[in-house]
This record gives C-alpha cells, sequence and structure tokens, in this order.
C-alpha cells in the first residue's frame, strides 16, 4: 500500500467510483465524498479501510469539504492531490427552453463546489508539491447551442488553465480530464457504445503517475463507437 493519499468528490458513483477504484489498484489512498452515505460506505468497504475513507457530505459547502479534507489528512497523513470531480447535468437543453432552478443547481456543483474543492485542499496540495485535477467534458471544448451545462465546463477548462499557472509557481500541477459521452448515471439509459467510467478512470491515474516534471495540463478522450462494431 502506498501513502500517496487522493480525494475525490462525486465518487459514489460514475466516474469518481471508477477512479477511487483504479488508484487504489495504482498504490493510492482515496477520500470519498459524495451526499449519499450509504453508497460511500460500500465502496470504502470494497476498496479496504487501510485505502479508503468516505466522507459523505455536500460538496457545495465549503466548510463541509474543508472538514472532510481534514479528517482524510487526519487519518492518512497527508494530501497529495484532489480531484474535483461532482458535477450534474439540466433535463432541459438550452436558453429558451432552460430551467433556472436547474441552472442555479448545476452553477452550483460544476462551478461553486469544483472552486470549493481547490480551495479546500490547496494548503495541503501547497506542501507537497501536490496535483489538481478538475474533470470538464467535451462540452467544455466546443459550441453547443444555448447548452448552460456546456458553459459551466468552459469556466472548468478556463479555470484549470488558469490555477495549472498559479499551482506551477511551487510546483504543483493541474490537470483537466475532458470525456466525451460516459456511460454512467449522468444519463437515465445505458450508453453501452460509449466510454466507459474505467476508461477515464486510467485517464486520471495516467495524469496523476507522470514524474513530477511532467505537468499534464488536459486528457481529451472521445468514444470510438466505429471500433466496436
Ligand atoms: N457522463 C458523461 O458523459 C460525462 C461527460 C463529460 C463529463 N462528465 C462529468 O463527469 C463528472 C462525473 O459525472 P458522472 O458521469 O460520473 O455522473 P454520476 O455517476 O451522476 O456522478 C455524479 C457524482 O456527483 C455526486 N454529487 C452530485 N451532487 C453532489 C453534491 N451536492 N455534493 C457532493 N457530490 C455530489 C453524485 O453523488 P451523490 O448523488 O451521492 O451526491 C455522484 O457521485 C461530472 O462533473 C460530469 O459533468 C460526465
Amino acid at each position: 500500500m502506498g501513502d500517496r493519499t487522493l480525494f475525490i468528490t462525486g465518487a459514489s458513483s460514475g466516474i469518481g467510483a471508477a477512479t477511487a477504484r483504479a488508484a487504489v489498484a495504482a498504490g493510492w489512498r482515496v477520500g470519498l465524498m459524495a451526499r449519499s452515505r450509504d453508497k460511500l460506505d460500500a465502496l470504502a468497504a470494497e476498496l479496504g479501510g487501510d485505502a479508503a475513507m468516505a466522507l459523505p457530505g455536500d460538496a457545495t459547502d465549503l466548510g463541509a469539504q474543508q472538514n472532510a479534507v481534514a479528517r482524510l489528512v487526519d487519518r492518512f497523513g497527508r494530501l497529495d492531490a484532489a480531484f474535483a470531480n461532482a458535477g450534474r447535468g439540466s433535463s432541459a437543453a438550452g436558453t429558451e427552453a432552460g430551467r433556472p432552478e436547474e441552472w442555479e443547481a448545476m452553477v452550483a456543483l460544476n462551478i461553486t463546489a469544483l472552486l470549493w474543492t481547490a480551495k479546500a485542499a490547496m494548503p495541503e496540495l501547497r506542501k507537497r508539491k501536490g496535483h489538481m485535477l478538475l474533470t470538464g467534458s467535451a462540452a467544455g471544448r466546443r459550441a453547443i447551442a444555448g447548452s448552460v451545462y456546456g458553459a459551466t465546463k468552459w469556466f472548468v477548462h478556463g479555470y484549470g488553465a488558469n490555477l495549472a499557472e498559479e499551482m506551477a509557481e511551487w510546483g504543483g500541477r493541474c490537470t483537466v480530464i475532458a470525456p466525451g459521452m460516459v456511460d454512467t448515471p449522468f444519463f437515465d439509459e445505458p450508453k453501452p457504445d460509449k466510454l466507459q467510467p474505467e476508461d477515464v478512470a486510467n485517464a486520471v491515474v495516467y495524469a496523476l503517475d507522470q514524474p513530477a516534471r511532467a505537468a499534464v495540463r488536459e486528457v481529451f478522450l472521445m468514444p470510438n463507437p466505429a471500433a466496436l462494431g
């Protein structure tokens, strides 16, 4: 068991849960944050108490994230990396048909909670010349008609580039993970010909495990459905 420690938000399902599994397989310890305590407890039990800690809480609450990071550092002694991954979409696309209450919830989670993860983790990351990872999206790299969700991901890409410059001043790194469509509970229907959460988890572990001299600024991965047929 290694002693490098990774804090993950949105760890109860999809990309976050797959990343927890892949990171532990690669020798990391993980702190798991999401609102679903039962799912986090089950995942932590699967991964083992020496490797994983469930930290249930709401990522839109800065104090809850600071408390989770403090508990993780108290348990494992250090924080080397944080993955701001919690995010949500909306049921109504575009601006004219979009729902303002869903925009508020998306901004609160996809933007503000991501900032809270960076703010909560940064003092510990600085101590270890650590690594911040943010879940962006293919939707944050191109224009999609009226998409507020896509615009929250444009924020992630812009902020991630800015944070990479700030962290580089003291030897830290910041990576934006930018997947196309992934087969997760983000969607109501299965997407078997799209990326699997394990594919995105592998991209996270790739960025994490590069030597400190190599700062992977972005990993952009898309499904390749024609390869399956
Ligand atoms: N699926 C795709 O096609 C795709 C593509 C590109 C990017 N992404 C991005 O990937 C990230 C992960 O999404 P996913 O596809 O893995 O979907 P998912 O399975 O729905 O995962 C979303 C995670 O966020 C957590 N979450 C939601 N609200 C939260 C809150 N207030 N506080 C803490 N955690 C919260 C959920 O757990 P609880 O409900 O237990 O809180 C869950 O663990 C998101 O940022 C999404 O925008 C997804």
